[in-house]
């Protein structure tokens, strides 16, 4: 399936996980990629590599997306880099495991900076060119299952999260006019290694286990499969939506 040529993406944390996977997934359906993290590192050089393999080309853009003004440099760069841009991942996240009443101000903003004011911002610099150049402009955002369910001890990622959801609703309707469309993927447990403790702990993982039907964690190519049809034109009347990746578990019921 080649439905990226001539396409260009950018994805935001994407040197591991579900970003990486999500930007070989789009390089291998032809799309050229913009590889984004804080800095340059060997696992940024090696998906280059990946990437150039395939016939695609592969630039890294360091930028810490937690920043507005880094954001807009990010997409402002990436739009030079081969001329233009179609695909916007946001797919840069980070949570934190704390009381909700021991959160500091510090861990409030880290979370919040990252998973929503950076995309935010992010959004607003893309839809700006989108708009600028008279360019449909398609944006997917990296969301989670806790855009839906709770999370104890974790406030500040479900309010980042939640918040997502309403953001995506919303710019679905305002940016429909101007051919922009937007929607959010949700994974559930997903084996990256933003779930390190998760892995190494049997208990901890069996627990989980048990409120997932189908049994599994999830992989970071399941969930790049669902942003590429997002990303793709098979998705062209889809704005304004959440589609779950996550094995049943968000509206799991546990039989008696
Ligand atoms: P990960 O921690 O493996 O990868 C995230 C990447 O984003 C890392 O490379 C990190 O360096 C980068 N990043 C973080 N903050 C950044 C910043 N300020 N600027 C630039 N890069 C930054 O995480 P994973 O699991 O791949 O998660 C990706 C997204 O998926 C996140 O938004 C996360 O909330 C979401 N997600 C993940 C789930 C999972 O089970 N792994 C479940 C639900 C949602």
């Amino acid at each position: 399936m080649i439905r990226f040529e001539n396409k260009i993406a950018l994805i935001t944390g994407s040197t591991q996980g579900i970003g990486a996977a999500c930007a070989l997934r789009l390089a291998s359906e032809g799309a050229d990629i913009i590889l984004n993290g804080r800095k340059f590192d060997e696992r940024a050089e090696g998906l280059i590599s990946q990437i150039t393999a395939m016939g695609r080309r592969a630039t890294f853009i360091a930028a810490d997306v937690s920043a507005s003004q880094n954001v807009v440099n990010l997409i402002n760069d990436a739009i030079k880099v081969y001329g233009n841009l179609d695909i916007l991942v946001n797919n840069a996240g980070v949570e934190k495991n704390h009381n909700f009443w021991e959160v500091t101000e510090e861990e409030y903003d880290f979370v919040m900076d990252t998973n929503l004011k950076g995309i935010f911002f992010g959004i607003q610099a893309f839809v700006k060119y989108c708009m600028g150049a008279g360019r449909p402009g398609v944006v997917v955002n990296m969301s989670s299952v806790h855009e839906e369910i709770i999370f104890p001890h974790f406030a500040a990622y479900c309010a980042s999260k939640g918040a997502l959801k309403m953001l995506t609703r919303n710019l679905a309707t305002e940016l429909a006019p101007y051919n922009v469309r937007i929607n959010n993927v949700a994974p559930g447990a997903i084996s990256t290694p933003i779930n390190h403790a998760l892995l190494e702990n049997p208990e901890l993982l069996n627990s989980v286990l048990k409120n997932i039907p189908m049994k599994k964690l999830g992989k970071p190519e399941d969930v790049a499969a669902v942003v590429a049809f997002l990303a793709s034109a098979d998705a062209e009347y889809v704005t304004g939506s959440t589609y779950f990746v996550d094995g049943g578990l968000t509206y799991h019921y546990e039989e008696q």
